[in-house]
């Protein structure tokens, strides 16, 4: 047996990997230590050296580049087998099989690909379910998040949020490692103590833990610490007075966070699919909706504004999305918009009570002007995330007509970008839902009338689309 030492590092890994590989060591032979995990101060002595030799070995070999993206990946699973495995297939990938990788079907292979997934997978988790916290420090807020990951991905997922609250100053605490952005740099920490770890909204438990592990001597090394970590934090921590002030609501702050990071705009991995239930009850629809979180519209929005009205209506009414005041009464067509739907309804004689009124889109869309919060168009991406609520709904609902108010509405319930709603309002459409779909302009287009037009002339037009709701 040749017993394989390294700092339990990818980039340890591969250095030590490459010494094995140009001593030949068999994999069949090799037995990966982890020198961190087993502890012995010996061990992490003597392993600068042993590394450095076989870091100057020649490097002789070549691995294509999908083997790096691989193990890059494989080398943050929890499973210990993975540098035993790894080192198997870079051994086969220069022993005589340098296509292993192109395709064919290798039940190793395929393993480790799988093993990449579940990281990939758990990094998008991390990247959509980390929460922070606000607590003030004497130099300014510092936002803290506890998460679990299934892997070790800290370092991975870490990037991601440097990224996207660049403007914050945060630290993400999980069991194994410890990430922390001052704003400039990103460093990491050991893990905060696992025995005691916090349920996600003990708060303060949390801190305290956090806390006490990073204090106990029996665990830091206080020099290690305060280089791995920014100074003004560390010196911060101590202060009792820290652990009252996290807070416990979460959300709020959340979006004072998100708000003040803004020039960070949605990225390919804040999109996953939607949760939605398989289900005709609209009551469990609803109530998952509220914690969707398949487009990034949820981070900015106080709440999820779904649909209302009766379980078996005639006519569901299709809107655009939550404005300012739905987004804080949680409930659709409340605002501006839907005072003027409601005098228009009035006005052709029809009961808003027996219509179900809902939203292609169901979080609020908004940029800060001022004090105000500016309502912005959801792009294609974000309506086609949030289709499959509106599908359930329309397929819970089973209505005889649908009533889309304006473009985004009829888009999203045709499956169509082909709408014209100025040419194509009043009529009849076939959809996928049993129910036809009768296109109208949406009320807030009569709000925003130019000058010139004529609103009164406007207001009459759809109150006559209106009409076709009776009977
Ligand atoms: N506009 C919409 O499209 N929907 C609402 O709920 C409010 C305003
Ligand atoms: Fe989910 Fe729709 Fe909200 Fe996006 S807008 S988070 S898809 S409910």
């Amino acid at each position: 047996m040749n017993e394989l030492f390294f700092d339990g590092t990818f980039v340890g890994w591969k250095r030590a990997a490459r010494g094995a590989l140009v001593r030949g060591v068999d994999p069949a032979q090799a037995r990966w230590i982890d020198a961190r995990s087993a502890q012995t101060e010996f061990m992490l002595a003597n392993l600068e050296s042993v590394a450095g030799t076989e870091g100057d070995a020649p490097g002789v070999f070549r691995v294509p580049r999908e083997f790096m993206t691989l193990s890059g990946c494989v080398s943050c699973h929890r499973d210990e087998s993975r540098w035993t495995r790894l080192y198997r297939l870079l051994w086969r990938l220069t022993h005589g099989e340098p296509h292993l990788l192109e395709g064919a079907i290798d039940a190793e292979v395929s393993e480790l690909n799988a093993m990449a997934k579940a990281v990939r997978r758990d990094e998008h988790k991390m990247h959509a379910f980390v929460r922070f916290r606000e607590i003030t420090t004497a130099t300014g807020a510092w936002f803290v998040a506890w998460f679990e990951p299934q892997h070790l991905i800290v370092e991975l997922a870490a990037p991601f949020f440097a990224d996207r609250f660049a403007a914050m100053r945060w630290s993400i605490l999980t069991p194994d490692r410890c990430a922390h952005w001052d704003g400039k740099a990103l460093t990491f920490a050991e893990g905060a103590d696992r025995s005691a770890a916090p349920t996600q909204d003990a708060a303060e438990d949390l801190w305290r833990t956090y806390y006490a592990s990073i204090f106990n001597p029996a665990r830091v090394k206080i020099g290690a610490m305060t280089k791995e970590m920014p100074r003004h934090y560390w010196k911060n921590l101590p202060e009792a007075a820290l652990i009252p002030q996290l807070l416990a609501e979460s959300a709020g702050r959340t979006a004072v966070m998100v708000a003040a990071s803004e020039e960070r705009v949605e990225r390919a991995t804040d999109f996953s699919a939607a949760a939605v239930p398989v289900t005709d009850d609209v009551g469990l629809l609803r109530d998952a909706a509220a914690s969707c979180r398949a487009c990034p519209l949820w981070r900015r929005a106080t709440c999820t504004v779904f649909g209302e009205g009766p379980v078996r209506p005639r006519v569901v009414v299709v809107g655009e999305q939550p404005g300012d005041q739905e987004d804080r009464v949680g409930k659709p067509f409340v605002g501006p918009a839907g005072l003027l739907f409601n005098r228009a309804l009035v006005a052709a004689g029809v009961e808003r009570a027996e219509l179900y009124v809902t939203n292609a889109v169901k979080h609020f869309k908004w940029e800060p002007r001022g004090k105000l919060r500016l309502h912005q168009k959801p792009n294609a991406r974000e309506i086609a995330a949030c289709r499959p609520w509106l599908e359930a709904e329309l397929r819970a609902l089973k209505p005889a007509l649908i009533l889309c108010l304006g473009a985004t509405a009829a888009q999203a319930v045709l499956g169509s970008k082909e709408v014209r709603v100025l040419s194509d309002r009043g009529q009849l459409f076939p959809t996928e839902f049993g129910a036809p779909a009768l296109i109208t302009v949406h009320p807030s287009s009569l709000l925003r009338m130019a000058a010139g037009g004529d609103p009164e002339a406007a207001f009459a037009l759809f109150v006559e689309d209106l009409k076709k709701l009776r009977g």
